[in-house]
């Protein structure tokens, strides 16, 4: 599945632009910016600073979302088993990844890892060994994330369709995220669903979006897991 993303990355702007998805959120970056909002009020909300964190985001693609997060974090890096997507990466440390299940860093070397819209493209059979290798890469006590279309919101399914890059995609809901994550050792512990609001409504009315994050109709969503 990797390889696909060495042919897309030379467009891959292009191969995801969709009018519904633009008439949502406008490009990518609002996309980004979202995930990077949820993200760092997820730490807020736990009193926990991120300033003395390593990330680690896994399938990072062209790297745009730890671009966004790197003033927040000691340590950002990336890894990616696209060599394509890889290459348009600056300014931040990566690593090609040398297969769909395994990871380039050290054990124990990151307190929080994330894979972001990663599992759909990862077959069902290898999502528990990748899962292995984001707890092996973990400290104790470390956190992982994983970002994922959430299949039970229509019009995420009907993006996913319309879209190039998804063509073989295999969504999974959240239970099925949770499942992953257990069957690998780590403890999903919270789950919060987003997208609700079309990128103007949100501009001015995120708290909302905030307040039903738990209601499992947003259109994508994030499953955090410990290390224990
Ligand atoms: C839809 S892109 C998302 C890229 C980036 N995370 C983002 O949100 O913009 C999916 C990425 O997952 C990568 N990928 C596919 N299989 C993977 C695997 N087994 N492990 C890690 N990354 C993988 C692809 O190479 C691609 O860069």
């Amino acid at each position: 599945m990797a390889e696909e993303f060495d042919q897309y990355s030379h467009d891959y702007e292009h191969l995801v632009t969709d009018s519904i998805r633009d008439s949502f959120g406008g490009g990518s970056e609002f996309y980004n910016a979202r995930k990077m909002d949820l993200l760092l009020r997820f730490f807020r909300r736990g009193g926990r600073q991120t300033s003395p964190m390593a990330w680690l985001d896994v399938g990072c693609g062209q790297g745009d979302l730890l671009g966004m997060g790197k003033p927040y974090f000691s340590r950002v890096a990336g890894c990616d088993p696209s060599a394509g997507m890889l290459s348009a990466v600056q300014g931040i440390e990566v690593k090609r990844q040398p297969s769909a299940t395994e990871l380039p860093y050290e054990s124990a070397s990151f307190d929080f890892v994330t894979a972001v819209c990663v599992y759909h493209h990862v077959i069902p059979e290898e999502r528990v060994k990748l899962t292995n290798e984001v707890g092996r890469v973990l400290r104790s006590g470390g956190i992982f994330a994983m970002i994922e279309h959430n299949p039970y919101n229509p019009v995420t399914q009907l993006v996913v369709s319309r879209v190039p890059v998804d063509k073989d995609a295999q969504l999974l809901s959240s239970r099925s995220a949770r499942r992953v994550e257990s069957a690998a050792g780590l403890k999903p512990f919270r789950t919060e669903y987003f997208l609700y609001l079309p990128k103007p409504l949100y501009q001015r009315a995120g708290r909302l979006e905030n307040l039903i994050d738990w209601f499992p109709l947003g259109g994508q969503y994030a499953a955090y897991a410990l290390k224990p």
